[in-house]
C-alpha cells in the first residue's frame, strides 16, 4: 500500500499524528498492571489508497445515435455536453465483469492483495441478477476469500453512499480494507427507441480501495439524502415486486428506464449545490478552499448551474469527462476520479469533493482530505506474475467449490433414501465470470 502522507495538524504531535492516543499500557514498567481496557482507542481514518476503471471497447457516437432515433449531434452536445458513450456490446461484458477489471486495477495501485479485503460494496443500478449480489460474484472472481460482499442500491448516488458505508466500517474498527465499486451496463435497460433517455447513458466501472489509517485526513465528512416522493421521475417500473415481469410488461417496455428529464434536472441542480455546501461545512472547509470537485457526470448544464454558478467554484477545479462516457450512473465518479488523477488534477494535500444525485430520489456528497501519493508505481514482473497467479487460483478454487457442490447433489443422500440424485451438471454463468470473462 502506498504510504499516506501526513502533514502536521494543529494540536497533534507531528511525530505520530493520530497515534497521539497511543497505548500507554505498552510503556508500563514491569511492576505496573496493564490497563488496556481503559486506554483510549486509536483514531482511525478512511483513506482512498487505490483506484481503477474499465469501460467496454465499443463506442457509440451522437452521429451513430442519429441513425437510430430522431436526434442530432448538435442537440445532444448543446443540451447535455455528451459526444459519445461506451456500451457493453459483447454479451459477456456485464456489470460484474467490468467491475472485476476495475477492482483488480484498484488493488494493483494500492498494492494490496484481494485476500486482505474485508468488505466489498458494489453500487449498481444494473446488477447481474436480482440476487445473488453482484458484489459476491466480484468477490469470487477476485479471490477475496476474507471479504463480506453486498450490493448497494442508491442509483447514481450509490458510489458516494458506498464510500460513506466503507468509511463507517473502517472508523468503527470493523474493517481495514473496503473495496468500493460503481459498475453499470445501463445499455441493457435503456430503451433504444426513446431519444430522451438513450442519448444520456453509457456503460463502465470504477473502483476504489478504502483503507484504515492513523494518519489524519481521508474521507472527512459525508452527506446522504433522499426524497422518495420523486421516485417515479426516474424509474424502471417492471421487474420488481410492484410489477413483476410478464408478457405485458415486456411488450409495453416497462422493463426499460423511464425518466421525467425536466423534473430530474431541477432536482439535480438544487441538491448538488446544497449537498456540497453541507459536506464542506461538516469538514470545516470553505468553497474557496476546495481544490477539486468530482461531480456525477450526468449533464454539463447541471454541473454548470450547480457547482459553477451556485457555489462559484471555478471550472478548472471541476473535473468533467462526460463528453466521452455519458452518464455511467454509479461508475461516473470513480471513472472521473481515475481520469483526474491521470490528468494530474489531484495531489496529496488537496481538498476534494465528490457529489452525486440520482433515482430514489437520492443525493450524496463527501469531502476528502487527500493524502495518498498519486504517482504511478511500476509493478515488477514478479508482482504482476504473482497477481495473475492468484486470480487463476481464485478461478480454480471457485470451479472446485462448484464441482464439490455438484458431487453432493448427484450422490445419493443417506438421510433421504430413495431420493433421485440430480442429473444436472454444475451451473455455468458464475463459472464463466471467474475465468474467461474477466481476462483483460
Ligand atoms: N434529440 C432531439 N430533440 C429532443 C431529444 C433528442 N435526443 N430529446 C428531447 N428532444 C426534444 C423534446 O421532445 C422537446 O421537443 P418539443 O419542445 O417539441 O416538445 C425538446 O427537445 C426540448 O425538450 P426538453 O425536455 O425541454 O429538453 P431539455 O433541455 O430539458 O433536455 C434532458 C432534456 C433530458 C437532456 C435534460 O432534461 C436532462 O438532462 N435532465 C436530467 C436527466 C438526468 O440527468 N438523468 C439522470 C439522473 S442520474
Amino acid at each position: 500500500m502506498p504510504e499516506i502522507k501526513q502533514t502536521p495538524v494543529a494540536n497533534e504531535p507531528a511525530s505520530n499524528g493520530a497515534g497521539s492516543h497511543s497505548n500507554d499500557a505498552n510503556q508500563s514498567t514491569p511492576k505496573e498492571r496493564p490497563v488496556a481496557p481503559s486506554v483510549a482507542p486509536r483514531a482511525r481514518y478512511a483513506h482512498i489508497v487505490g483506484w481503477g476503471r474499465h469501460v467496454p471497447e465499443k463506442v457509440i457516437t451522437n452521429h451513430d445515435l442519429a441513425q437510430i432515433v430522431d436526434t442530432s449531434d448538435e442537440w445532444i452536445r448543446s443540451r447535455t455536453g455528451i459526444a459519445e458513450r461506451h456500451v457493453a456490446a459483447d454479451p459477456k461484458e456485464t456489470s460484474a465483469s467490468l467491475a472485476v477489471i476495475a477492482a483488480r486495477r484498484a488493488l494493483e495501485v494500492a498494492d494490496v492483495p484481494a485476500s486482505k479485503v474485508d468488505l466489498i460494496i458494489c453500487a449498481t443500478t444494473t446488477p447481474e441478477y436480482a440476487f445473488p449480489a453482484t458484489a459476491c460474484l466480484i468477490q469470487d472472481a477476485l479471490g477475496a476469500s476474507n471479504a463480506g460482499a453486498f450490493d448497494l442500491s442508491a442509483a447514481c448516488s450509490g458510489f458516494v453512499y458506498a464510500l460513506a458505508m466503507a468509511r463507517g466500517q473502517i472508523m468503527a474498527g470493523d474493517a481495514e480494507y473496503v473495496l468500493v465499486i460503481g459498475t453499470e451496463t445501463l445499455s441493457r435497460i435503456v430503451d433504444w427507441t426513446d431519444r430522451e433517455t438513450c442519448i444520456l447513458f453509457g456503460d463502465g466501472a470504477g473502483a476504489v480501495l478504502v483503507a484504515a489509517s492513523e494518519v489524519p485526513g481521508g474521507i472527512l465528512a459525508v452527506d446522504l439524502g433522499s426524497d422518495g416522493s420523486g421516485g417515479n421521475t426516474l424509474i424502471v417500473p417492471a421487474g420488481g415486486s410492484a410489477m413483476s415481469t410478464s408478457l405485458e410488461t415486456v411488450s409495453s417496455g416497462m422493463h426499460y428506464l423511464k425518466m421525467d428529464g425536466k423534473a430530474v434536472f431541477r432536482f439535480a441542480t438544487r441538491v448538488m449545490a446544497a449537498s456540497t455546501r453541507k459536506v464542506l461545512e461538516r469538514a470545516g472547509y470553505t468553497t474557496d478552499e476546495v481544490d477539486l470537485v468530482v461531480p456525477h457526470q450526468a449533464n454539463i448544464r447541471i454541473i454548470q448551474n450547480s457547482v459553477l454558478n451556485q457555489l462559484k467554484i471555478p471550472a478548472e477545479k471541476v473535473f468533467v469527462n462526460l463528453e466521452k462516457y455519458g452518464n455511467t450512473s454509479t461508475a461516473s465518479i470513480p471513472i472521473a476520479l481515475c481520469e483526474a488523477i491521470e490528468a494530474g488534477k489531484l495531489k496529496p494535500g488537496y481538498k476534494v469533493v465528490f457529489v452525486g444525485f440520482g433515482a430514489g430520489l437520492t443525493w450524496a456528497a463527501c469531502a476528502i482530505d487527500w493524502r495518498t501519493p498519486v504517482e504511478k508505481q511500476a509493478a515488477g514482473w514478479w508482482k504482476n506474475t504473482r497477481r495473475q497467479a492468484t486470480y487463476s487460483a481464485a478461478a480454480a478454487r471457485s470451479m472446485w467449490k462448484r464441482a464439490v457442490r455438484w458431487v453432493y447433489e448427484v450422490l445419493p443422500d443417506p438421510e433421504t433414501p430413495g431420493r433421485e440424485p440430480s442429473k444436472e451438471t454444475p451451473e455455468a454463468p458464475v463459472k464463466e465470470l471467474a475465468g474467461e470473462r474477466t481476462k483483460e
